[in-house]
């Protein structure tokens, strides 16, 4: 079966969070189960200085504004497809976003060629490749299954909603661009109060919808979840399925990890130690035997970054040293600064994006804090687990269905992988920092909890088999 994952950001080629990660390993997960899944993305400068350009596949004289190019290449294991408008994406700065950080003002342009392009691949654009199943991601790629579904093409489609905060809502004055039939302006199409919705569009008219967790999958569905799309969403409840993620077990190996001063297994202590001094090194702290407690995020409201500012001294006052690698909110970044000056040698921030960073956090911290509001799947606490950081986590989303408390039938069974907190506000996260500070300085139960998150199966294996059996049901149901 072919599938086409139509992507804005896939690992290691561009990523900004989670969403590049699972595009990036999924394809590979899939293969095992007689998926030819390739991606289409957009030819970025930064994606081309790593890929090379590729053969031209297509050309469009003019394309939503300009001169396009369609080309094809393969590049470190993964079979591509990208999107080559330099009026779209040649310019400098993320892939949403300018040097600045502001959102650039034709992302609803530039997001509609990618999504179009993919349809158009479904409608055969190339004879070589047809892909059966149009997989979109978010907002971004949402409006590929719109395509599909007006252009009447055999082909099945997918949405993935890794987070339903974004959702490409747009003024309805750009729809006579996007290229759509004029009926596609209705509360059945792309209309979303009054303008344009690009996720809602994908929502209402993609063939499947899967969510990145099944807790998410269910939290959507519910008014304070649903961010004015749960009525939609509890309408498709049938086609609605939740498939919680993966981790690229070869990026994400703490026995061969190139970014770890010591590569380490289960029950090598000693390794983990090394990696310890190397990153309170790095973060200015005291080399003493306190717990580490590290955050590795986006610092926004969606990861209740500010409560853990809240508790920060809290923290330190239970005797615990803290490390914070992250970058977002100016306000925030600003908080953990803060921090780390009231506290030296017990709270160490770095502000900015560094992924081997991120790995020595996981290789040598005892835990890492994830306190969010809501969090579709979440990566970072999966990681944890591979890397005997116990994860401390908030109990939403993906969190609540890939950790499993250390409450008192979980210890005693020996199966508990982390600590879990609810509600999520600044005294049950005091108190379950406090939890795992106990549990630390009982050393056969730290140890143990630390096992079991190592053995944990955190890999694709299972998910990747929900998703080529959604497929194959999809495909299907699309040919009745
Ligand atoms: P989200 O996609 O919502 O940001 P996830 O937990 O799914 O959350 O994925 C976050 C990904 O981004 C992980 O791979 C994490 O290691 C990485 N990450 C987040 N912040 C940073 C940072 N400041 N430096 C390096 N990696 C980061
Ligand atoms: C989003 C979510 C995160 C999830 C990631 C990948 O960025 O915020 O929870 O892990 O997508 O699905």
């Amino acid at each position: 079966m072919r599938v086409l994952s139509v992507v804005s950001e896939l690992y290691p080629f561009v990523k900004t969070g989670g969403l590049a990660d699972v595009a990036g390993a999924l394809p590979p997960a899939l293969r095992g189960h007689g998926i030819d899944m390739r991606s289409l993305l957009p030819a970025y400068p930064s994606v081309v200085a790593r890929t090379g350009w590729g053969e031209v596949v297509h050309h469009w004289p003019d394309y939503y504004g300009g001169e396009a190019r369609l080309r094809r290449l393969e590049a470190e294991g993964h079979r591509l497809f990208l999107l080559d408008a330099p009026h779209l994406y040649d310019r400098p700065g993320g892939p949403y976003t300018d040097p600045a950080g502001v959102d650039h003002p034709d992302n609803w342009r530039r997001f509609a060629a990618l999504s179009r392009a993919g349809a158009d691949l479904a409608r055969g654009l190339i004879f070589d490749f047809r892909p059966d199943i149009v997989h979109a991601h978010d907002w971004q790629t949402a409006l590929a299954a719109a395509f599909v579904h007006y252009d009447g093409t055999p082909s099945a489609s997918v949405v993935t909603v890794h987070n339903l905060a974004f959702q490409g809502q747009f003024d309805a004055g750009i729809f006579p661009a996007l290229g759509l039939p004029p009926d596609a302006f209705s509360i059945h199409g792309v209309e979303y109060y009054g303008g344009v919705g690009f996720l809602k569009a994908g929502l209402k008219l993609a063939t499947g919808i899967t969510a990145v967790s099944p807790t998410y999958a269910e939290e959507i569905r519910t008014p304070e979840g649903g961010m004015g799309l749960a009525g939609l969403l509890s309408d498709r409840v049938d086609d609605l399925c939740g498939i919680v993620n993966g981790i690229d077990a070869a990026a994400w190996d703490p026995a061969s990890d190139p970014h770890l001063p010591a590569r380490f297994t289960a029950d090598d202590r000693p390794a983990r130690q090394v990696n310890r001094r190397a990153l309170e090194a790095r973060f200015g702290l005291d080399a003493d035997d306190a717990p580490i407690f590290s955050v590795v995020s986006r610092l926004t409201w969606q990861k209740g970054i500010d409560l853990l500012a809240e508790t920060a001294d809290h923290l330190v006052g239970l005797g615990a040293k803290l490390a914070v690698l992250g970058s977002g909110d100016p306000g925030l970044e600003h908080a953990f600064r803060e921090a780390a000056t009231r506290h030296p040698g017990r709270i160490g921030t770095v502000i900015g994006y560094d992924e081997p960073l991120a790995h020595l956090l996981q290789g040598g911290a005892d835990a890492i804090l994830i306190p969010s509001r809501f969090e579709p799947c979440g990566l970072t606490q999966l990681y944890g687990l591979r890397y005997g950081s116990v994860p401390v986590v908030a109990r939403v989303g993906g969190l609540a269905d890939t950790v499993i408390d250390a409450n008192h039938a979980a210890l005693v069974a020996g199966v508990a992988t982390g600590i879990q907190f609810s509600p999520v506000d600044v005294p049950a996260l005091r108190k379950a920092i406090r939890r795992a500070v106990h549990l630390y300085h009982s050393p056969g139960i730290w140890t143990r909890l630390r096992r079991e998150g190592m053995k944990a199966d955190v890999s694709w294996d299972h998910s990747a088999a929900d998703y080529a059996a959604l497929y194959r049901d999809l495909l299907d149901r699309s040919r009745r």
